[in-house]
């Protein structure tokens, strides 16, 4: 029988040696593959005598075995030192500085609407929400605009192609007053509400757009009166625009929904070419301007959203979102707020941190 010592002896040193898997295998196939000279050794066994054989062939296993053991071993070597290298060269420096990303920024219509809820949530109303895609008879008919009524000319409806013979006819929404009914109809009375949303009129110029923004107030409870009507008006504006010299003119008007009905003005004053809200209207340097309308719920939209009009009264108004964010805000264009301008929003918008909240004040700074 060959002595295997100088082989196992060269093996093992090769094996110590390979400096990587792919080198290590190239020694296995050497040594135990099918051609292998382990193999080819484990072959002569046959041709042996049995007393050959009973020496041979545990020597041979024996160092099969040891082969086996080292090439297992310094695989296990191989693949920790692998995976150690991998660990090392995928390391993140948690220290680093975050890269610079872009920053987005809260638009002005979403901030005064935040605001808005916040001040009247001190008011005990919550916020309600109905939908921009309306029927006729929540935006006119229960509004107490039956459909030869000329106010609804004045609205500017876009109206939806029928979608079947017996629908009612599907329109966006021209103002938030339909909320008031929906929410009626399904809470009843007393409710305390503010609605609001996006609105949509078939107009544009540097005042109009075909979409804006109305918040819709409703507040509907025994013994309601213009008084309580006013003087919520007025602690809202006193805490939006966070200024107590403000006087509001109820001037008489007319709106199917409301009677009396009253349009609301603000007095203000012009410094360089922006509008202060503050002071009396009638006072030296000083001019009224509309905010909304408003007045006492009429009993006919009362009856139709459910609520007894013998029992309940309620007053509502409806005020222009974009424009009393531009008065606070100091900006001069409607148009600009639906343009998206990036330059525009980082100029005007407002930190995602500046929550407005009643004792920080609800006019976050810019
Ligand atoms: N819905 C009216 C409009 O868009 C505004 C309005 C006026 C709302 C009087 C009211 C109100 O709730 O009482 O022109």
């Amino acid at each position: 029988m060959t002595d295997l010592t100088p082989q196992k002896d060269a093996a093992l040193a090769a094996i110590a040696d390979a400096a990587s898997l792919e080198a290590l295998d190239e020694q296995r196939v050497a040594a135990l593959g099918k051609k292998g000279w382990v193999s080819l050794a484990l072959k002569t066994l046959g041709g042996m005598s049995p007393d050959e054989r009973q020496v041979a062939a545990p020597a041979i296993q024996a160092v099969r075995a040891e082969i086996a053991d080292a090439i297992d071993a310094k695989k296990a070597a191989l693949e920790a030192a692998e995976l150690e290298a991998q660990l090392a060269s995928e390391t993140l420096d948690l220290t680093l500085p975050a890269p610079a990303t872009p920053q987005g920024s809260v638009h002005p219509v979403s901030q005064v609407m935040d605001e808005l809820a916040e001040i009247f949530a001190d008011l005990g109303f919550s916020v309600a929400t109905g939908p921009e895609i309306e029927d006729d008879w929540h935006n006119f008919t229960a509004l107490n605009m039956d459909e030869s009524h000329p106010a609804r000319a004045m609205h500017d409806t876009f109206y939806f192609p029928d979608a079947a013979p017996d629908s009612g006819k599907m329109l966006l929404r021209t103002h938030t007053s339909p909320v008031q009914i929906r929410s009626m109809k399904e809470q009843g009375a007393p409710i305390r509400l503010i609605a609001p949303g996006r609105v949509y009129r078939s107009d544009s110029d540097a005042t109009h757009t075909p979409m804006f923004h109305q918040v819709e107030g409703l507040v509907v409870d025994r013994d309601i009166h213009l008084g309580h009507l006013k003087w919520t008006l007025e602690t809202f504006f006193k805490a939006f625009f966070e200024r107590e010299d403000i006087t509001l003119r109820l001037r008489p008007s007319y709106f199917p929904f409301t009677e009396p009905s009253v349009e609301v003005d603000v007095g203000y004053s012009n410094e360089g070419n922006r509008r202060v809200v503050g002071g009396h209207g009638d006072a030296e340097g000083h001019d009224w301007m509309e905010l909304g309308g408003s007045g006492m719920v009429n009993r006919r939209v009362l009856e139709m959203a459910g609520v007894d009009p013998d029992e309940y009264q309620g007053f509502a108004f409806g005020l222009g979102i974009d424009r009393i964010a531009m008065l606070k805000y100091g900006m001069n264009d409607l148009r600009a707020f639906f343009d998206g301008d990036p330059r525009w929003l980082s100029h005007y918008g407002f930190a995602a941190v500046d929550q407005p909240t009643l004792s920080a004040g609800v006019g976050a700074a810019s």
